[in-house]
């Protein structure tokens, strides 16, 4: 049985926070597509409630398209095995794609992405992240649009999970340590 409180969760970032830090990243893309349509390529499973609130805060013609990765599995470390469990529906073929992403730690799951997205030729290739842990990564790899850059700690809420567990919380938590 997992603890299911959130008072034993010291919290990052609020929800207020978030709500902010969203609206400005959809404007922010929204300018920079202007006159564009954007294809967002959520990627699965993390990244649905950060890509449900993102293209709501666009202006721009926009659809929506997922992807479902997994490298992490029951573990708070990346295996460095990524799988594709669930492809794309759509032809990304001549059109601007931005891969939307929760959290980018090692790189590794948006490196393979973009190797593989890109030999499907898209018109362009962008990548939009709620959270970036600059410390832990592996490839060199930035991304487009980051929400905030966080320390080295295994964050939970808002489509993060750990074991599958709190991606319903609607702000960003630290996992106690003794959990992992
Ligand atoms: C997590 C997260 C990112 C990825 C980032 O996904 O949502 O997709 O790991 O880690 P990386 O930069 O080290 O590759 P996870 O594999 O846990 O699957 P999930 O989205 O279904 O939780
Ligand atoms: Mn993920
Ligand atoms: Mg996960």
């Amino acid at each position: 049985e997992r603890a299911y409180d959130k008072d034993a969760f010291k919290q990052l970032i609020s929800e207020e926070e978030i709500k902010d830090k969203v609206k400005e990243l959809g404007e922010q893309i929204s300018q920079d597509y202007q006159g564009q349509e954007v294809i967002a390529v959520g990627v699965l499973k993390g990244s649905f409630v950060f890509a449900a609130d993102l293209l709501r805060q666009l202006s721009i013609p926009n659809e929506i398209d997922f992807l479902a990765v997994s490298s992490y599995g029951a573990s708070t470390k990346s295996s460095g095995i990524i799988r594709i469990l669930k492809d794309l529906d759509t032809s990304i073929e001549n059109k601007h794609v931005l891969i939307v992403e929760d959290i980018v730690d090692t790189g590794l799951t948006l490196n393979y992405l973009l190797e593989t997205l890109s030999t499907r030729k898209p018109a362009s290739l962008k990548i939009c992240t709620l959270l970036d842990k600059p410390d832990r990564r592996e490839v060199d790899l930035t991304p487009d649009y980051i929400g905030f850059q966080i320390p080295d700690l295994f964050v939970v809420g808002y489509g993060l999970d750990y074991a599958e567990y709190y991606r319903d919380w609607p702000a960003i938590y630290v996992l106690p340590e003794e959990d992992e």
